[in-house]
């Protein structure tokens, strides 16, 4: 496995494949990886040539209270990771290999599911994701991208912006890991206390719960409230607690598919985690 720092190390790591015609696959990430990011490893390695994988902590996506400084930086740990599933190249630029000295004027705007759920807690969010993974996208030039679906709205945005733009990249989106006991796994997990950490699986019972109660035909709203409930009770403190359709349409009743998402500080650490509900017409 190589690693490079800079696009034009890279480039040159990835011309044999280019020019052989391999077909390249992409998981860009922040590091500190976990199964989760692994996971996304794991689908590229099946289904490209190459894989390749960035680790890069992304300032601009952070918000001005947010965690760029104590965000986790792990490249050693990470490298050994990614080498045991099978990747090819890691590229772990800079922010001064990425933005250069000179400042950027361009900016990348994703429209309508933007403004709503993290985009409504975290503005500017997700144009800082759209303009990293553009650049990103550019640099590798890859045939396949990998993202979460741990991120259900990144996911969105991601895809729109690939058909809005005519990127010949196809988006996979790819199942949460959870931990054994239904946490969704997350870098930010780390933060947490020992004692919040037992508490955090609540997010994910509550979204159960709903499945379970939205199948058995009790109203949405409802269903939303209970989730609300529990999770207050359990001591966190809610950004928002929602169902959209799978396209992040508003609806206000169960009668297709929707999506559950919540986001919930514990303490310090903001957690978020959605659970696709199937509606069986
Ligand atoms: P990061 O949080 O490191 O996540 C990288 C990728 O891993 C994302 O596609 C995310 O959805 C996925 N991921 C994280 N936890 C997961 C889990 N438990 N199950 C499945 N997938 C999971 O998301 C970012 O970085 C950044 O915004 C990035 C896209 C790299 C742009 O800077």
């Amino acid at each position: 496995m190589k690693t490079e720092t800079t696009i034009q190390g890279l480039t040159a790591s990835l011309s044999p494949a280019r020019s052989s015609r391999k077909s390249i696959g992409f998981i860009p990430t922040m590091g500190n990886l976990h199964q989760g990011h692994l996971n996304l490893v794991r689908e590229a390695r099946k289904l490209c040539d190459v894989v390749v994988v960035s680790i890069f902590v992304n300032p601009i996506q952070f918000g001005p209270n947010e965690d760029f400084d104590n965000y986790p930086r792990t490249l050693e740990q990470d490298r050994h990771l990614l080498a045991e599933v099978g990747c090819d190249i890691v590229f772990a630029p800079s922010v001064e290999q990425m933005y250069g000295k000179q400042p950027r004027l361009t900016n990348i705007s994703v429209s309508d599911i933007t403004n709503d759920l993290c985009g409504l807690q975290r503005p500017g969010h997700f144009d800082g994701v759209a303009v990293v993974v553009t650049k990103l996208f550019n640099i590798v030039q890859p045939n396949f991208a990998f993202f979460g679906q741990k991120d259900y709205q990144q996911l969105a945005v991601i895809k729109q912006l690939v058909r809005d733009l005519n990127m010949a990249i196809e988006v996979i989106g790819v199942p949460i890991a959870r931990a054994e006991d239904g946490l969704a796994l997350s870098s930010r997990n780390g933060y947490l206390s020992e004692q919040d950490r037992q508490t955090a699986p609540v997010i994910y019972k509550s979204l159960k719960t709903a499945e379970h109660d939205l199948q058995a035909g009790q109203a949405l709203s409802e269903v939303l409230a209970q989730i609300r409930a529990s999770l207050t009770d359990a001591g966190l403190v809610i950004d928002y607690v929602e169902a959209r359709s799978p396209m992040l349409q508003k609806v206000d009743q169960f009668d297709q598919d929707v999506v559950l998402f919540v986001a919930a500080k514990l303490g310090k650490t903001r957690l978020i985690d959605n659970l696709q509900v199937k509606h069986s017409a």
